[in-house]
């Protein structure tokens, strides 16, 4: 089955959508870097933080149609353990989105039965952002459909790290033996990660011409596919959107493997 929306009938549907996708073959699990809102705002002469207001309208969209089309995680990496380093303003900026998002969108949000998830220690930001946080957790635990994973006060290497550290714990607490810590592996080490029970990235989106990780999702991107575009993350389109994925579904994914990973 494909999709092909330009001129369907279809809600909200944005007409410059024409790009065709491949709807047998849609990523499971779509992670984004939602960079390049404070150059959007700067080409504009407008405040960084109306950059990202933009950039919550982008997500809104997104979110929407990642429903829609059967994706079944999106992961948006929405404020780093490095984004602390940000002037005062733009951070509680940053935060005052985040708890507005959540109190406007949660009634769509489950509507749409949309899980909401989160990565990173949520409990270092302003209370207000944790109850929001809290209170959509709990209100959308039981739904069924995609689960939007926010990022916030994420750091890659502080994941990895806190695993390790909570294997040590475990092990002096002898809640793991010497067997389970030689008998280690991917999988086990997985379930000490923030991203427990979420399978790993298919493709990862980097809008606004950067092409790096920045401490995203490092363990966990071993083999997902990157995708980059020049376009700032507030000018990101349905289109750009579908263009990514149906990018990625032209990737031969071998896994390390050969022909599609047939002979692994
Ligand atoms: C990177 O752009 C973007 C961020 C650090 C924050 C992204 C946050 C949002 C889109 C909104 C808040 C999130 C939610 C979930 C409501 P940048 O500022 O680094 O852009 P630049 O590189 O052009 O300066």
């Amino acid at each position: 089955m494909w999709k092909f929306l330009n001129g369907s009938n279809k809600k909200n549907v944005d007409n410059s959508v024409n790009i065709e996708i491949d709807m047998n073959n849609i990523p499971v699990h779509i992670a984004v870097i939602m960079d390049g809102n404070g150059r959007w705002a700067k080409q504009r002469s407008l405040p960084r933080t109306l950059g990202h207001k933009a950039g919550v309208e982008t997500l809104k969209k997104i979110v929407r149609e990642c429903s829609d089309i059967g994706v079944k995680y999106l992961t948006v990496y929405a404020f780093s353990t490095e984004n602390w380093k940000r002037p005062k303003d733009e951070v509680s900026g940053l935060m005052k989105l985040l708890v507005e998002y959540l109190r406007n969108e949660l009634n769509e949000l489950n509507e749409n039965n949309v899980i909401i998830h989160t990565i990173g220690n949520i409990y270092k930001l302003p209370e207000p952002c944790i109850d929001i946080l809290n209170k959509s957790i709990e209100d959308t635990k039981d739904n069924t459909g995609l689960v939007l994973n926010l990022a916030l006060n994420y750091g890659g290497r502080y994941e990895i790290l806190r695993a390790v550290k909570n294997i040590l714990d475990d092990y002096k607490k002898g809640l793991i033996s010497d067997e389970d810590i030689e008998n280690l592996n991917d999988s086990r080490f997985s379930d000490y990660l923030y991203t427990k029970g979420i399978p790993d990235p298919d493709v990862i989106i980097r809008p606004s011409g950067e092409q790096r990780l920045s401490n995203f999702l490092l363990w966990q991107c071993a083999y997902s596919e990157f995708w980059y575009s020049n376009i700032n993350w507030p000018d990101f389109s349905i289109n750009d959107l579908h263009k990514a994925i149906r990018d990625y579904q032209n990737r031969d994914r071998r896994f390390g493997g050969v022909n599609n990973g047939e002979d692994k």
